[in-house]
């Protein structure tokens, strides 16, 4: 009677759905259950509700779980639309659900609750592509490449290392989403309103039945806090930082004839019939705009909040949903990309050499022969004026030396270092792109995506 009248006054009339989050609160159905869940089984423990009415309502929420989402009842949110399905079930006995609690601490912990799921499975997916990543460096240890700054040809490098580069970003990205993870899994419950509860609650207990690492002891901070959808966004956008990087490479080399695409990750056009588009990639490439949006959506919302709960809370939320959901398919999407590219080998050997790309690998030579490096630089800058082969490096050797290049090192050792794979093979440091070099790099992330 009495819940009835009241929420009929209160029902929101002309603003009705401006204030309803159920359009986007199916999210937070499989969480409220299992909120409700614990809530109940800690007052039955506890004495608060007795043994028969707990029991009651937990058959009704199994009930309702059956029966989905969309068929609650009418509410202002999952939450009230839940407590409603279990009174109709239940009757006025029903309504000893919300005993101890506000929709505050229950809004908080549902979105704890379902965020943790959230970063778990970006967590999952961003592992899966690191290891398509991995699975490249395998196969293409000793493919040689052009590597770029600015775009311009500048050293030739691995496919190997190119790819796991992106891998030891990606490991960094996954960390992030674990520290995320770990401060999100913290209980907000029996937080009530805001300023606790006079009921003899047992916030361990319902932590601890729901699988959360600890309660967030101050009920004020427990209610009004969303910090950890900032952080948890803020990994969100780095990773999708990382999958720009890559996509955009991948766009790159695909237009420079350096890897070929599948066609499942291309597209084609709809008047040019000789197009094969790099569409997917540039989605991806999107995403992290997407992403940038959303937790500036996210902190704009939050900022000068008041303690404690103010609605504005409900629509911080979708802002985090949406940054997770699209940053998750593209890591998948990209996974899949890299995972069935082509790499052509010999036409990637001959853009490795382009633009006197060993340049830097003779002056380590000139170098290690004993020239100062700023010295051997200026003989190699002056022999790419003069034609970037072997009788420019002596030509130019004589000019800035006085000497010719065999006063210092022999013929042999200077082709070698002006031989891309050859060039390769000599970085040899750690972390650098010698094959045996990447062999270890390449140890090391195996280890990490087995551990992660
Ligand atoms: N759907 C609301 C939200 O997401 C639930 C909390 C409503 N609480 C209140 N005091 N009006 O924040």
């Amino acid at each position: 009677g009495e819940t009835v009248v009241r929420r009929e006054r209160f029902a929101g009339g002309p603003a009705r759905s401006f204030l309803s989050s159920m359009a986007f609160d199916d999210r937070l159905f499989a969480a409220d259950l299992a909120v409700d869940r614990a809530h109940v089984v800690m007052l039955a423990e506890q004495g608060i509700v007795d043994a028969g009415d707990a029991g009651a309502i937990l058959d009704a929420l199994d009930e309702i779980e059956d029966a989905g989402f969309d068929a609650l009842p009418d509410g202002e949110d999952v939450h009230e639309a839940i407590e409603t399905a279990v009174i109709e079930r239940v009757g006025a006995a029903g309504g000893r659900m919300h005993t101890a609690r506000s929709r505050n601490d229950e809004v908080a912990t549902c979105l704890r609750y379902e965020y943790r799921e959230t970063l778990l499975g970006a967590i999952e997916t961003t592992v899966a592509a690191r290891e398509a990543l991995c699975e490249v460096a395998e196969a293409e240890r000793e493919t040689v490449m052009p590597g770029y700054t600015h775009l311009q040809p500048a050293q030739p490098t691995t496919v190997a290392h190119w790819a796991l580069s992106y891998e030891a970003a990606l490991a960094r990205d996954t960390e992030r989403l674990f520290d995320a993870y770990a401060r999100t899994n913290r209980s907000p419950l029996g937080a009530a309103a805001f300023a606790g509860t006079p009921f003899d609650v047992d916030r361990e207990r319902v932590a601890e039945l729901l699988g959360f690492d600890a309660v967030l002891d101050n009920s004020m901070d427990a209610v009004s806090s969303r910090d950890f959808l900032v952080e948890g966004s803020a990994a969100f956008a780095g990773l999708a930082t990382t999958l720009s990087g890559l996509a955009e490479d991948l766009v790159v080399f695909a237009n420079k004839g350096l890897v070929e695409l599948d066609d499942d990750y291309a597209s084609t056009s709809s008047i040019m019939p000789q197009k094969k588009n790099p569409d997917t990639l540039e989605l991806v490439r999107s995403t992290a705009g997407d992403a940038y949006g959303g937790l500036t959506g996210l902190l704009t919302t939050l900022k000068g909040l008041p303690r404690a709960y103010n609605r504005d809370l409900q629509n911080a939320s979708p802002h985090a949903w949406r940054v997770a959901d699209d940053a998750i398919e593209a890591t998948d999407v990209a996974a899949g990309a890299v995972a069935t590219a082509e790499w052509p080998a010999s036409d990637l050997e001959d853009a490795a050499g382009e633009g006197f790309s060993t340049a830097t690998g003779v002056a380590d030579l000139l170098a290690m022969c004993g020239l100062p490096f700023r010295t051997a630089h200026e003989i190699v800058a002056e022999a790419a004026e003069r034609g970037a082969d072997y009788d420019a490096l002596d030509a130019a050797c004589e000019d800035v030396y006085g000497e010719g290049i065999e006063a210092l090192v022999e013929r042999e050792a200077v082709e070698a270092a002006l031989d891309p794979a050859e060039s390769v093979a000599s970085r040899d440091s750690a972390g650098g792109p010698a094959p045996e070099a990447v062999a270890e790099t390449l140890a090391a992330a195996l280890d990490g995506c087995a551990t992660d």
